[in-house]
């Protein structure tokens, strides 16, 4: 399988156009297969969240989103990698610049929640499932922790 995570440039969002791509990506891959409403892929957490942008070459091929639950505590959310993308060290990429921007800042825990097909996905990167478990657009997700 062709790995393009060492061409990789991960960066934060500069300006109104690099969010336009990043919301775009964001909702494509995890909304518009389940929904046509954009707004259900933000939160109330995007102006102060830690959010991350993946390039290969001009082209936009991930993103992933931090925000702190409390002052040790971290929740990733919104990891997506475009189409063609997947399976070559993006996501991996993204995850491992956020968990650093996380310890960084002072976090001594990591949360988020998984789709079923995802899980593997992040118990190679040391997350455990926590047990429980809620569903979104009718995925179910796990509750998986990291702990510093
Ligand atoms: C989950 C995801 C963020 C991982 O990013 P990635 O760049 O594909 O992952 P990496 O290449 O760094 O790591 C390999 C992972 O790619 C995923 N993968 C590989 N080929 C894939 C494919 N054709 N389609 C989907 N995922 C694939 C697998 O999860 C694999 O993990 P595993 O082998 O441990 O199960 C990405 O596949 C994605 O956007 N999936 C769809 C949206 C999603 O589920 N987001 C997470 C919400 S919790």
């Amino acid at each position: 399988m062709s790995n393009c995570s060492e061409s990789l440039l991960i960066r934060e969002p500069r300006s109104g156009v690099d969010f336009g791509l990043y919301y775009d990506l964001r909702w494509r891959i995890l909304r518009e297969p389940w929904t046509a409403q954009r707004e259900t892929a933000r939160d109330e957490h995007e102006d102060t969240a830690h959010h991350l942008m993946a390039f290969s070459g001009d082209q936009l091929v991930g993103v992933g989103r931090l925000h702190f639950l409390t002052a040790d505590a971290a929740q990733v959310r919104y990891m997506a990698v475009e189409d063609g993308f997947k399976g070559q060290g993006v996501g991996s990429a993204i995850l491992g610049e956020l968990e650093e921007r996380a310890w960084e800042r002072g976090a001594r825990r990591i949360v988020l929640n998984a789709r079923e097909g995802a899980i593997h996905f992040y118990e190679r990167h040391g997350y455990r499932s926590t047990g429980h478990s809620s569903e979104l657009f009718g995925i179910a997700h796990w509750e998986m922790e990291k702990l510093r």
